[in-house]
């Protein structure tokens, strides 16, 4: 999928992913060893997105199971389709005579089975990207069921028989630590936590999503982000936080945060009571403001 370390963090980044040495050898690896990446960290922070940038740097498709609470095995890996299956008895029934047995058999397969993300994942001859989105979600039983598939890439389903992948996906599992992934999981996966971006990071991120400002603005927002995660805030700004808020300083038509806009942009940064209260107090907002201005010297690219 990747050539070299450098060579898929290059790629990540044209397609606007923005990452580090680490991340991008991580995934260089992962590719090269059919190893699944689990990637943890808090909401926003591009954790889904990897994978959808793993899949269009690499022109493959991706399959996306997203986890969620009672989520159950027909609608991860399928089911057969009972619809179908009568109306190709009752056709049959028509036309004469059945081989009862020989239509069994084909009633039982892959032609009459609607296929499910982890079977179609299997299932393409070109290696894919499969993307299990929030696996916190779902309980140990779920889990289980997947570890056969990650390490052996096969699975045995009732009545189809044992189907062996085409190829090996690409496997992304991400989590938000609602509950912790069990140790087996961990064990077979390359683990990234998602770190903050530092300062420079984070304004090529925004330069993406909003190239028409300044240099000097993303610069300043990646120091604010800087500066408000550095405030032991209860919900700190992830970067898609931050991106959004950048979005809306353009459609206001600002350049930069000042002292005075603090009552408009609180909305926009502060999500709990708690952190709004911080952000409220007398010279809080003045502080953050130049704290903000001082780290986004770090964001300036040499
Ligand atoms: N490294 C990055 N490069 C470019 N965009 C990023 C990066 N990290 C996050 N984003 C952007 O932040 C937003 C949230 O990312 P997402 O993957 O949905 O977060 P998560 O899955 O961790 O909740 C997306 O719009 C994504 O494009
Ligand atoms: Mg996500």
């Amino acid at each position: 999928m990747f050539s070299s370390p450098q060579q898929a963090l290059e790629a990540l980044a044209s397609v606007g992913y923005i990452t580090d040495e680490i991340t991008a050898t991580v995934v260089y690896l992962a590719a090269r060893l059919n190893k699944p990446i689990l990637k943890e960290g808090p909401p926003g922070s591009g954790k889904t997105q990897l994978a959808y940038a793993v899949a269009e740097a690499t022109g493959s498709e991706i399959e996306r199971l997203q986890c969620y609470e009672g989520i159950n095995e027909e609608k991860a890996i399928g089911k057969f389709d009972e619809a179908l299956q009568r109306l190709a008895v009752e056709l049959r029934s028509k036309s004469g005579s059945i081989e009862w047995e020989a239509l069994k058999q084909e009633l039982h397969s892959e032609k009459f089975f609607s296929a499910g993300p982890l079977l179609r994942a299997l299932r393409h001859r070109k290696r894919c990207v499969l993307l299990i989105d929030e696996l916190d979600k779902v309980d140990q039983a779920f889990e289980a069921m997947l570890l056969e598939l990650l390490s052996v890439w096969q699975m045995s389903i009732p009545k189809l028989g044992l189907i062996k992948a085409e190829s090996i996906p690409f496997v992304v599992l991400t989590s938000n630590e609602e509950r912790r992934i069990g140790d087996p999981l961990r064990r077979r996966s390359f683990y990234l936590r998602v770190e903050h971006p530092t300062p420079q990071r984070e304004a090529k991120i925004l330069r993406m999503r909003t190239p028409n400002q300044s240099a000097e603005f993303h610069q300043g927002m990646a120091g604010l982000a800087k500066a408000l995660r550095g405030w032991s805030l209860e919900k700190p700004p992830s970067i898609s936080e931050m991106l959004d808020l950048a979005q809306a300083l353009e459609v206001l038509g600002e350049q930069r945060i000042t002292p005075e806009m603090r009552d408009i942009l609180l909305p926009l940064l502060a999500k709990t009571e708690a952190d709004r209260k911080k952000l409220l107090l007398r010279d809080g907002w003045a502080s953050l403001v130049y704290d903000a201005q001082q780290y986004s010297a770090e964001a300036v690219e040499l």
